[in-house]
C-alpha cells in the first residue's frame, strides 16, 4: 500500500517535470517552473492522502462505535444465558411456597408466626425457620395467610407484613373458634421481605396448628 503510492507519487512527479519542460526556457526558469509543479502536485497528493486518511478515521470512529455496542450486546447475552443456567431465567423460574402452622401455639407480643412446615417451595423463598418470604427476584407477587383462633380471651389480631410495613390485618375473634385471612398483590426487590405477625400488645393469645393457619405466596410476575 505505502510502496504503491510512493511509485505513484514519483509517477506524478516524472509526469509533472515532463509537461513542464519548455525548450525556450532558461535552465534557471525551467527548473523553478520544474520546482513549482513538483510543490503543486505534491500538494493536491498529501492533499489527496489527507482526505483518505480523514475518510478512514471516520470508518475506524463507526467501526468503534459499532464494536463497542456488539459488546454490550454480547455482555447482557452473556449475563441472561448465566441466569438461565443458574435457574434465574425469567421464562423458567418458579417461585411459589405453601406453608402451615403445624402447632397450636400461644402469640408473645409482635411474634413474627412462624409457619413451620412448607409443603411447596419452590425458589426456595419461604424460611420455615423464622418465617420470612424472601423474594429471590424481583417481581410482582401474591400472598394469603389464613389464622385460625383457638379461643382465648383475647382476639386474635395478626398482620401480612412487607419490609416492616403492615399491608393486610388479619382478625379471629377469641370467644370461639374463629378464623380470617387476607390477600394481597406486591411489588417485591430482589431480598425484599413479607411475613406474617402478631400485632397486638397482649401475649398468650392462641392460634391454631394442624394447618389450620397457612401463609402462602408466589411470583405472579418477574420485573
Ligand atoms: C426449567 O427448569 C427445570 C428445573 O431446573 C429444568 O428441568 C427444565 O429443563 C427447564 N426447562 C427449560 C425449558 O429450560
Ligand atoms: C410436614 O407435614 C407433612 C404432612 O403433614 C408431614 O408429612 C411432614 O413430616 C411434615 N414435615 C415436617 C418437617 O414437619
Ligand atoms: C372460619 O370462621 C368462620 C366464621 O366464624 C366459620 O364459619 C368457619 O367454619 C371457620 N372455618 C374454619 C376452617 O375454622
Amino acid at each position: 500500500m505505502a510502496s504503491n503510492n510512493i511509485l505513484g507519487l514519483i509517477g506524478i512527479c516524472v509526469v509533472a517535470v515532463l509537461v513542464t519542460c519548455d525548450r525556450d526556457d532558461t535552465p534557471e526558469i525551467s527548473l523553478r517552473k520544474q520546482v513549482q509543479t513538483l510543490q503543486a502536485a505534491l500538494q493536491s497528493h498529501i492533499h489527496q492522502q489527507d482526505t483518505k486518511i480523514a475518510h478512514l478515521e471516520k470508518r475506524i470512529q463507526g467501526l468503534e462505535a459499532e464494536n463497542h455496542e456488539l459488546k454490550h450486546q454480547n455482555t447482557l447475552h452473556k449475563r441472561r444465558q448465566q441466569k438461565r443456567v443458574s435457574g434465574l431465567g425469567e421464562a423458567n423460574y418458579s417461585v411459589g411456597f405453601s406453608a402451615f402452622l403445624s402447632k397450636t401455639t400461644a402469640l408473645g407480643e409482635h411474634q413474627i408466626i412462624v409457619f413451620d412446615n412448607a409443603t411447596t417451595n419452590d425458589g426456595n423463598g419461604y424460611d420455615t425457620r423464622h418465617g420470612h418470604f424472601t423474594a429471590p427476584i424481583p417481581g410482582l407477587y401474591a400472598f394469603s395467610a389464613t389464622a385460625m383462633c383457638y379461643g382465648s380471651e383475647a382476639h386474635l389480631h395478626v398482620a401480612i407484613i412487607k419490609e416492616g410495613q403492615k399491608i393486610a390485618y388479619i382478625f379471629a375473634n377469641g370467644n370461639h373458634y374463629d378464623n380470617g385471612s387476607e390477600f394481597v398483590v406486591v411489588q417485591l426487590q430482589a431480598g425484599q421481605m413479607v411475613w406474617v405477625e402478631h400485632t397486638n400488645d397482649v401475649t398468650g393469645v392462641k392460634i391454631n396448628g394442624d394447618a389450620y393457619s397457612t401463609f402462602s405466596g408466589f411470583l405472579i410476575k418477574p420485573y
